[in-house]
């Protein structure tokens, strides 16, 4: 069981206390959950989150240890408000959200995440949703101006149009080896990357609807937050540090009005503090390591 991304960071970012309450919105294998549990002895409590029933499988395993301390739940991080709601926590102290995808779900072929084995083109986060489209439903179905837009929007890439037309022109597309070889065939990688890697991060994000759950829980999650408590987010790719940081720019000021606006009309009060105003960044160590922590950016913010 490998450590999970910027463990250290994180603990030392959330300041576990045993009167304290916490809540990892992506328990994922329950790594930063275990060291929030362990730092928070003997009293803590944890909520765990994912939407990914295998996951949740894997923290219960590796929480066993803590007992009645962790509460884990197969739910969205959108439903934070809800969730808390339930469990009658007024205030929590931390939370913890590492977006994206993990290398277990990379890991696992048949969940259709990765290129590196052929395999069915899935990609939910949630593969028990069968009302949500997969990865292979959008390759199929989407028209060739959506998906190249897509592919643009979601994965940043500058060849959206080529790559969207070479997917229509091979239609239909069923698994992750057959759409990545279209891909190769079309456009060329670059800086060390598979030709289909942004075209896969696209896909990802579209399926899970990635960027909206980011927008949808912050707020929840600095409502939910006690006075000086700590919220910690791990992004993989600059679409959603985007989110992150403007995000806490925004709540961290007084005012939101317009730069050029002489007399202050928005009333906006700040709702945080932003204690990284530059992101944390993996070292070299843990980069070769692990190699996916080379992309992480971790920003934490305070409950004012
Ligand atoms: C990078 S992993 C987290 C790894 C975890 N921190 C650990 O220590 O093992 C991201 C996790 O977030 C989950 N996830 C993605 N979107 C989610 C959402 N909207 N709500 C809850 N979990 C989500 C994924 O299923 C995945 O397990």
């Amino acid at each position: 069981m490998h450590q999970p991304v910027l463990y250290k960071d994180i603990i030392h970012a959330i300041q576990p206390h045993s009167e304290g309450k916490y809540v990892d919105g992506t328990v994922g294998a329950g790594g930063h959950a275990h060291g929030i549990l362990e730092a928070s002895h003997p009293n803590g409590q944890l909520l765990g989150l994912d939407v990914d029933p295998q996951a949740l499988g894997l923290a219960r395993e590796r929480l066993v240890p803590f007992g009645s301390r962790a509460t884990l739940i197969q739910a969205s991080y959108t439903t934070l408000a809800s969730q808390l709601t339930g469990l009658g926590w007024a205030a929590v102290d931390g939370i913890v959200l590492d977006l994206g995808v993990s290398s277990m779900q990379l890991d696992t072929p048949g969940r259709g995440f990765s290129f590196r084995e052929d395999a069915p083109l899935d990609m939910r986060f949630d593969p028990t949703q069968a009302d949500t489209p997969t990865a292979a439903d959008l390759v199929n179905t989407l028209s060739e101006t959506d998906l190249a837009d897509l592919i643009y929007r979601y994965g940043e890439e500058r060849h959206s149009r080529r790559v969207a037309r070479a997917i229509v022109n091979a239609r239909p597309i069923r698994t992750t080896g057959h759409l990545a070889s279209i891909i190769a065939k079309a456009v060329r990688g670059g800086d060390h990357l598979h030709p289909a890697t942004r075209t896969f991060q696209a896909l990802r994000i579209a399926v899970n609807g990635e960027l909206d759950a980011v927008e949808k829980v912050l707020p929840q999650a600095i409502q939910a937050l006690a006075p000086g408590g700590r919220l910690a987010v791990i992004a993989f790719h600059s679409l959603e540090d985007r989110i992150v940081k403007e995000y806490f720019r925004q709540e961290s000021r007084d005012c939101i009005c317009p730069p050029r606006q002489p007399v202050c009309g928005c009333g906006h009060k700040a709702s945080l503090q932003e204690i990284t105003r530059k992101p944390i960044q993996a070292g070299d160590e843990e980069i070769e390591n692990n190699p996916r922590a080379r992309s992480a950016k971790l920003r934490v913010a305070e409950k004012l």
